[in-house]
């Protein structure tokens, strides 16, 4: 299973990376207003932390056409570029044009099992249903999963599914049962992940038992 980090803040990233875990990372408009800085400068500062890896930056035209454009901009900033594209009719002619000019795309703010179908049928390289946010209005976020992999399961779509959205450590591991390929997460819930009491519990105890040692 692959991890994504959900963030646009080069701090969390370079620790994400530094810590090994991080295969690639995620942005969206909002994510990159948090950061309060000039779009390029931030762009800049995180494909210079993350050259190995795929980045998604998300497009804000509403017409095919002015994504394609969009894109094709997004992606000069580095190979490992991938486009996110809204979940729309005009989106899936975008990403069927971009696939022919073979730009990656993550399909974004995917909310149903037919969307997800789609974005496979249109050629997306990823495809990022929002689990968080169904939650959030009272419908199982996760049963959206394990429909999108079933169908993908039964047709051999080469899309791979980013489970996006998510908000805490039983996201993941539910994610991870059910076999999704990647899940993109928040730096906050990637460190809640490392956590377990008896770890902490275990080190401060070996810590005391080591002070007991005698040592020359
Ligand atoms: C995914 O690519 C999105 O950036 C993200 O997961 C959205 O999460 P949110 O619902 O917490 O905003």
């Amino acid at each position: 299973m692959k991890f994504f980090i959900d963030t646009a803040n080069p701090d969390e990233i370079r620790k994400g990376y530094e810590m090994g875990v991080i295969d690639g990372v995620t942005t969206n408009p909002s994510l990159i207003a948090k950061e309060k800085r000039d779009f390029d400068s931030l762009i800049k500062e995180i494909c210079g932390i993350i050259h190995d890896l795929p980045i998604s930056l998300e497009v804000v035209g509403s017409k095919a056409e002015e994504m394609i454009q969009e894109a094709q901009t997004l992606s000069r900033l580095g190979d490992n570029i991938v486009v996110k594209i809204p979940m729309t009719t005009e989106g899936l002619k975008a990403i069927k044009a971009l696939v022919s000019r073979g730009i990656k795309t993550n399909t974004t703010l995917v909310f149903s099992p037919t969307q997800a179908l789609l974005a496979a049928k249109a050629g997306s390289t990823y495809i990022s249903p929002f689990i968080g946010r169904l939650d959030d209005i009272s419908q199982t976020g996760m049963e959206l999963i394990e429909q999108i992999v079933t169908i993908f399961n039964n047709y051999d779509f080469e899309s791979e599914v980013i489970v996006a959205s998510i908000r805490h450590p039983i996201h993941v591991l539910e994610a991870a049962l059910i076999g999704a390929d990647i899940a993109t997460i928040p730096y906050k819930v990637i460190e809640q992940l490392s956590k377990h009491p008896l770890t902490d519990i275990g080190i401060e105890k070996f810590l005391e038992d080591w002070k007991k040692i005698p040592k020359n």
